[in-house]
């Protein structure tokens, strides 16, 4: 399996923060956010990693991470992705790195505490298609949100006003080899970007989508508030 890191996208809900450098370069506690995802993906026996890039300080993340031996790996590799074209459009970029294998993907953004080993494992031995992980949260209204019959994802909606369900799909997602298929035939959203909800929601047309829910805590850090929230998360967590 094969990892991908998406830290594309221009981050302007934190702007000043973000107006001249990345966001996942910011710090979270007592690290640039950027090594908790990969940390996320090494810990889960992920070694093949493509970090996508975006906006300003590209070349920032090449002077931090260089091969990535900090992290126990023999190499990383980047892209660069023009503008803010939306999740998706930032996946699409990893198609040739993925050569038809099956990718781990996870939000540049994304603090999770769980060892993500055991949903791995099982998507492995998942014969095809996709594995979302969810969480139960406050504000679903900030996410991309699951309409659920039992053990079954009837859809997901993006940043819904009514949610269907107080789960926020999190930002790991594993996919199959047909995810870029998928991604070819999206069209922009209202907000102009190619989502990643909308591949989801593919794979659940299809009927191969399955879920876990994920006991530890887990947060987005792309507004004022989860970032500052993300910093006491891992302040903590560091004290113990
Ligand atoms: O955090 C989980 C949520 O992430 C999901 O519940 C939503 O379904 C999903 O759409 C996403 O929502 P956000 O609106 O919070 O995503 P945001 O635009 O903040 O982007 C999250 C990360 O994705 C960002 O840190 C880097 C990457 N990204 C984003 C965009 C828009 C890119 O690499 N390129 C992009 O063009």
């Amino acid at each position: 399996m094969k990892g991908i890191i998406l830290a594309g996208g221009l981050g302007s809900r934190l702007r000043p923060l973000t107006k001249v450098t990345n966001k996942h370069l910011l710090p979270i506690y007592d690290k640039p956010m950027i090594y908790y995802p990969i940390e996320t993906l090494v810990k889960a026996g992920i070694q093949d990693i493509m970090i996508v890039t975006g906006g300003t300080s590209a070349g920032d993340f090449l002077r931090l991470l260089g091969n990535g031996s900090e992290f126990g790996l023999k190499d990383i590799y980047y892209t660069y992705q023009e503008g803010e074209g939306g999740i998706a459009d930032a996946l699409r970029l990893c198609e040739h790195f993925a050569e038809g294998s099956r990718v781990a993907v996870i939000l540049g953004d994304n603090i999770i505490q769980d060892d993500i080993s055991p949903y791995v494992r099982k998507f492995e031995q998942q014969e095809s298609g996709a594995r979302i992980l969810l969480k139960h949260v406050e504000d679903p209204q900030r996410f991309g949100v699951p309409e659920l019959d039992g053990d079954h994802i009837v859809r997901i909606e993006e940043k819904p006003s009514e949610p269907k369900s107080d789960y926020a799909v999190t930002g790991i997602y594993m996919y199959d080899q047909r995810v870029f298929d998928f991604i070819r035939r999206l069209k922009p959203s209202g907000r102009g970007e190619l989502e990643i909800t909308d591949v989801n929601n593919h794979y659940i047309l299809e009927g191969d989508m399955q879920y876990d829910i994920l006991d530890g805590w887990w947060t987005d850090a792309g507004t004022f508030e989860s970032l500052h929230y993300a910093n006491t998360l891992i302040a903590a967590l560091q004290k113990k």
